[in-house]
């Protein structure tokens, strides 16, 4: 049987194994997808160990999507232009060959929800791997994004990477002005790692308004940290990161098997099987 698998740290809460064995049960394909835990200095091992005894791909998590960008031998355009890899199959010819369906995984699922529109006006917290992997697609679409983040210059190296008008930055401080000022935003995605030690990103409150939606790019079987604080702050339509996770999945699927499996089904198995503490979403 085929072996794929999805390499982390923390991995052992990761949901992929089950949305994987669900895809493979809905296309008729075969294929054994585990998780692999990663010391943080030897994600390049790892991945030429499991490629060498009988690997075919892999997804690659948190924090070591750029350190993937780098040990590729091959690009998709998609993560060429983005400068992070989640998704990587090693060739015929014995090359690895990278590709991001992060960002698009996100675009369908903010879609799906009903989260973005063309123009819409994005600000995104956390300038790591999962931020670069996501802006491509967003501003393909049409919307403007502004990057803020704990570290100033991490946020910059992104603005710097990507050179387009409809890409800024702020520092932390210059936030508070920006909402003083009564700068607009009409989507704001947390896309810290921050959740992942039971954190929220430090960002004024005066951020909340009710009218605004708030993405987290990450989950878990309960409200995330910053949903949680969106919401007891005035926040009303919220959702976290398991439909991106469901859609990114499946181009990842698609990038290895050429079929594209019906999300749909699979993301309602997944709220229901982690017992998603919904809270309702309000749609306009
Ligand atoms: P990922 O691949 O998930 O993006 P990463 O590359 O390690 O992981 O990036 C994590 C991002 O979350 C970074 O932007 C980090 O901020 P710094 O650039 O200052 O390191 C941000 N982050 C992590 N923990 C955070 C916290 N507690 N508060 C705010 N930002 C945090």
């Amino acid at each position: 049987m085929k072996l794929f698998a999805v390499f982390g740290n923390p991995i052992k809460h990761s949901k992929s194994p089950i949305i994987h064995q669900l895809f493979a049960k809905q296309t008729g394909i075969k294929q054994n997808y585990k998780r692999i835990s990663v010391p943080i200095y030897n994600f390049k091992n790892e991945i030429f160990y499991f490629f060498k005894n009988g690997g075919v791909g892999a997804n690659i998590t948190s924090p070591f999507k750029i350190d993937a960008y780098k040990i590729c031998h091959i690009l998709t355009s998609r993560a060429k232009k983005s400068g992070a890899v989640n998704t990587i199959k090693m060739t015929k010819s014995g090359k690895i060959l990278g590709d991001n369906t992060d960002g698009i995984g996100l675009l369908k699922d903010l879609q799906n929800i009903k989260f973005i529109q063309p123009k819409s006006k994005i600000l995104i917290v956390g300038a790591g791997g999962a931020t670069k992997g996501i802006i491509y697609p967003l501003i393909k679409f049409g919307c403007i994004i502004t990057i803020v983040n704990r570290t100033y210059q991490n946020a910059k190296n992104i603005v710097e990477f990507f050179q387009t008008k409809y890409l800024n930055c702020l520092r932390l401080e210059d936030l508070f002005n920006n909402l003083i000022n009564n700068k607009k935003y009409n989507l704001i995605i947390n896309a810290t790692s921050s959740g992942i030690q039971g954190n929220i990103p430090n960002i004024p409150s005066s951020i909340i308004k009710s009218n605004i939606f708030y993405y987290d790019l990450y989950y878990r079987d309960s409200l995330t940290p910053f949903l949680k604080w969106c919401y007891d702050l005035g926040g009303e339509k919220i959702s976290d990161g398991i439909g991106m996770l469901v859609e990114q999945a499946a181009y990842s699927f698609c990038f290895w098997h050429g079929i594209m499996p019906d999300t749909k089904i699979v993301i309602k198995k997944i709220k229901n099987l982690i017992n998603f503490n919904k809270i309702s979403l309000k749609k306009d």
